[in-house]
């Protein structure tokens, strides 16, 4: 089980969803940078390593007033992966 879990480790997950902190504290907030985003820059498969349902399940940003986790949810379940560009920036990925 250790070593599944170690294989399938692309990025942290557990009970709570994927959890990297108040990311609204890193270099240019929501948006994606190449510094704080090396292994899935360039990428438009975002969903490989972040699936769908184990994101935006926890607010850590303390927006919660501002942008409800359940809105964000509902805005990527229509949109799929063209909604993540809206948020997020282009994750170094050209038009
Ligand atoms: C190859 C795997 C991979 C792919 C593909 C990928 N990511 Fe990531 N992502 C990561 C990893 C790993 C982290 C944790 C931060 C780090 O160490 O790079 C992360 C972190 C993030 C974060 C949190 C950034 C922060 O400020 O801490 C966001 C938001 C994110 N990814 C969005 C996306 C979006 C949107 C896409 C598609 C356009 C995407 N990711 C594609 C691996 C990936
Ligand atoms: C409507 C805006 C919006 C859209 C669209 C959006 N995100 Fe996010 N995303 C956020 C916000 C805001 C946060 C920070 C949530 C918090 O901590 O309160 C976040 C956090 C994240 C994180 C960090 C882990 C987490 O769950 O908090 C990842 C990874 C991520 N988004 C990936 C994606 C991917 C992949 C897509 C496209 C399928 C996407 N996002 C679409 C606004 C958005």
């Amino acid at each position: 089980m250790l070593f599944i879990a170690a294989a399938l480790g692309c990025v942290g997950g557990d009970d709570d969803g994927q959890d990297f902190g108040n990311i609204f504290e890193s270099p240019e907030g929501v948006i994606l940078t190449e510094e704080e985003h090396p292994d899935g820059w360039g990428r438009t498969n975002c969903f490989a390593c972040h699936p769908v349902e184990e994101i935006h399940r926890e607010n850590r940003t303390g927006t919660e007033g501002i942008l409800p986790l359940e809105d964000i949810q509902e805005f990527v379940e229509e949109e799929g992966l063209d909604s993540c560009p809206v948020c997020h920036g282009d994750n170094g990925v050209e038009e």
